[in-house]
């Protein structure tokens, strides 16, 4: 028997894991006869929370992206109205990881903390924070896990996300998420470089090879509408959240990530371009960093910040422009180890 008579989980999802939590919670709500409904936030505008007869249970899943919630996620509860004690939960996929028989967890960052305050804020009452480590999705970073792998690693996650539910829904609590809170209080740093700097070079990794047909279904199919056909080619803007779903679902996989190319060009010009343009500054007295406030060594790291972003963004600019020239294509592609066989796609499992 629940305590909740409604539902709702608004959800993101990358590749799949965090939806197939959702999907998990939402089949033992239907178990226990609750109204359920399950709300993708893909490219949302409004947010409307359906109204409902009878004590509501929200529900919020995302995948966890640089120790914390995707952007769009904590866009989503940013804009969400404000709340009269109902009771939410938060529920982050992680990178799961399994080594021999061992499961290893991910790490949430202040992915949980930061949603949570939020929510908190807006007048919420938290019932439960809970990571779920199912398989690391990060294929810029990693090959896929391999299908046994990912089988055994969805077993084990969904007896546990179903066991949180029975308990949620119940009417109890559970805040499994703060038992790792000071690893993830030490990871918030490593959280703020990401989400200012980490995602936007990351986003600018993406390019389509040769191998690529023109058939738009990235553009689709992108959670944040962040890929544009310009020439033919699919261009990552900076509101890319690197998600992978682009990269996973390619029919013909085409679309690389330029490990090689980018960290050569990055390293020399940033090193190169950027102590240059920082003497210029000084030089023309634009700023007068010589001066130790902390308004100097602000305004410096913001003009460093801006100016990585632009550089970022020239690279990925003329970058775009020459892969239309199939030997300057072939020689990003042949460096990206992604285009190699042994390099897997992500395959989640799909609802049975
Ligand atoms: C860009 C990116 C950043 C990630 N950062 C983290 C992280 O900080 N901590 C973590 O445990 N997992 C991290 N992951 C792994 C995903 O959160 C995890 O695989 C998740 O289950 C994917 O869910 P989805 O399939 O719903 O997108 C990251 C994945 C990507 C693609």
């Amino acid at each position: 028997m629940s305590a909740y008579q409604n539902l709702v989980i608004f959800y993101f999802s990358g590749t799949g894991n965090a939806k197939r939590a959702a999907e998990w919670i939402a089949e033992i709500a239907e178990r226990m006869n609750v109204n359920t409904q399950l709300i993708n936030i893909d490219r949302f505008r409004k947010i409307e929370i359906p109204k409902l007869e009878g004590r509501t249970l929200i529900g919020f899943c995302s995948p966890t992206h640089g120790f914390n919630l995707p952007p769009i996620m904590l866009k989503f509860l940013w804009k969400f109205p404000q709340g009269k004690q109902t009771d939410v939960f938060i529920l982050n996929t992680r990178a799961g990881m399994k080594l021999s028989k061992l499961f290893l967890p991910g790490l949430s960052g202040v992915a949980q903390i930061y949603a949570a305050l939020m929510l908190i804020v807006k007048g919420y009452s938290v019932r439960g924070m809970q990571p779920i480590d199912l398989p690391s999705n990060w294929i810029s970073l990693h090959p896929g896990l391999k299908q046994k792998v990912v089988a055994s690693m969805f077993e084990r996650y969904e007896k546990i996300t179903k066991k949180f539910a029975e308990r949620i829904l119940g009417g109890g609590s559970k805040y499994k998420a703060l038992s790792s809170l000071p690893v993830d209080l030490a990871l918030a740093p490593i959280a703020l470089g990401y989400y200012m700097i980490g995602r936007f070079a990351i986003a600018k990794t993406f390019y389509a090879g040769n191998a690529c047909t023109k058939c738009g279904l990235c553009e689709k199919q992108c959670p944040v509408g962040a890929i544009k056909m310009i020439q033919g080619r699919p261009y990552w803007t900076f509101s890319c959240e690197s998600c992978m779903r682009c990269m996973n679902n390619c029919p013909v996989r085409a679309i690389q990530v330029s490990q090689t190319f980018s960290i050569v060009v990055w390293y020399l010009l940033i090193s190169l371009f950027m102590p240059w343009a920082l003497r210029k500054f000084y030089g023309f007295n634009f700023i007068n960093f010589n001066t130790n406030t902390w308004l100097a060594n602000f305004s410096e790291d913001i003009i460093l910040w801006l100016m990585s972003l632009v550089v970022i963004w020239m690279i990925y600019k003329v970058t775009h422009y020459c892969l239309k020239f199939p030997i300057f294509n072939n020689l990003i592609t042949y460096t990206s180890f992604t285009k190699y066989k042994f390099w897997r796609r992500y395959r989640g499992l799909k609802a049975r």
